[in-house]
């Protein structure tokens, strides 16, 4: 990257939000079909996907990542669909640890975790959040639809913890009338362990997932069933705009986030943006329309311009769609949660 930049001052968006953290989807590809992301009948064998050609390559997302440090992006995470059936992801996070200052993470499904853990730590993740929806087989393969099973996610989550991807969190999506019996299991199993489970309100992502709000279990409900038996008090954020609500269990056994973005929406202090696989920024997780980078990237725009061109794109940014939510924009043709990450 050329030294002689001129950095816009950290921009800020209407809201005078910040830009702090990047979500990158490295594919939107998937070898889990869960019924709330990427249901079986819209995802199946015609769905057409993006080509390898349209994904953006390792080195533009790091020149691209390399600009967003600039502008203040501290946090960078990989996802998709599945970040880890991306080829060679460790080369693309060896890329990014060479980034000065960023905290680099990774959301998984934990399917591929227990052989590639190793080899992502060595390239420099610092830890990974994996998602898990229940520790009972039956409950388990009904959401991810692909009969995977539950060891085989625990077994990932062992590896990263061997290795030291370290503090791990994991995400269960709560869903009526599915999954909300492993809820209690989900907190016994995990409390001891180190690992935070953040339990998150069912989301009206995509438009393909056939959302209701009758689906959603509360962050009220689900708070009230695990204090009823594993007392918690609340505990203060991490950091100013984190989106999990934190609590802590009364007897000093680790913590819980439940992240509440249906009934508490949190669009206030949002300072994320998403990267797709196929180069487009969205400014918004409901967005409907995002921006093309990946043809600036591949045209010939110098680095200053596309730095004057995220600033110019940030403090542009209006989004609260959590804030305006109702029954009638769920139906909005927003993107789809495998896209553009969660
Ligand atoms: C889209 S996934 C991508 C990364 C990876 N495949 C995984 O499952 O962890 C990122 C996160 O979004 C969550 N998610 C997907 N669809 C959701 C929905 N409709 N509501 C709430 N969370 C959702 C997933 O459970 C996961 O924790
Ligand atoms: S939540 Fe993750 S694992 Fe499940 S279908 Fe979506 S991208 Fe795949």
């Amino acid at each position: 990257m050329s030294e002689s930049l001129t950095i816009p001052v950290q921009p800020k968006d209407l809201l005078q939000r910040p830009l702090r953290d990047l979500r990158i989807s490295v594919t939107d590809r998937c070898n889990f079909r869960c019924v709330y992301c990427m249901p079986k009948e819209i995802f199946g064998r015609d769905y057409t996907f993006l080509e390898r050609s349209e994904l953006l390559t390792f080195e533009e997302i790091t020149r691209l990542a390399g600009l967003f440090r600039q502008l203040g992006v501290a946090k960078i995470r990989l996802t998709g669909g599945e970040p880890l059936v991306r080829r060679d992801l460790e080369r693309l996070v060896g890329l990014l640890a060479g980034l000065p200052g960023l905290d680099l993470t990774l959301t998984t499904n934990g399917s591929l975790l227990a052989e590639k853990a190793q080899a992502l730590r060595q390239a420099g993740l610092q830890r990974v959040t994996v998602s898990l929806d229940s520790l009972d087989d039956r409950t388990f393969m009904a959401m991810n639809d692909v009969d995977f099973p539950v060891a085989r996610v625990l077994d990932g989550i062992r590896a990263a913890q061997d290795v030291g991807l370290t503090p791990i969190k994991v995400n269960m999506v709560v869903k009526r009338g599915v999954n909300e019996t492993s809820l209690l299991p989900m907190a016994e199993h995990f409390r001891s362990a180190g690992i935070v489970v953040r339990f998150i309100e069912y989301m009206d992502v995509g438009h393909s997932n056939g959302w209701r709000l009758d689906d959603v279990v509360s962050a009220a409900e689900i708070l009230a069933t695990i204090d009823a038996v594993y007392p918690l008090e609340p505990i203060a954020p991490n950091y100013p705009g984190e989106v999990a609500n934190r609590y802590r269990y009364r007897d000093g056994s680790g913590e819980i986030g439940i992240i509440a973005s249906v009934t508490q929406p949190f669009c206030r202090g949002c300072t994320r943006a998403r990267l797709s696989a196929d180069g487009f920024l969205y400014t918004c997780l409901f967005a409907t329309q995002g921006h093309d980078l990946r043809s600036l990237v591949r045209g010939d725009a110098s680095d200053q311009a596309l730095l004057d061109h995220l600033a110019s794109i940030w403090t542009r940014r209006g989004d609260r769609y959590s804030d305006l939510r109702t029954a009638a924009t769920a139906d909005l043709p927003k993107v789809e949660m495998s896209y553009i990450g969660g």
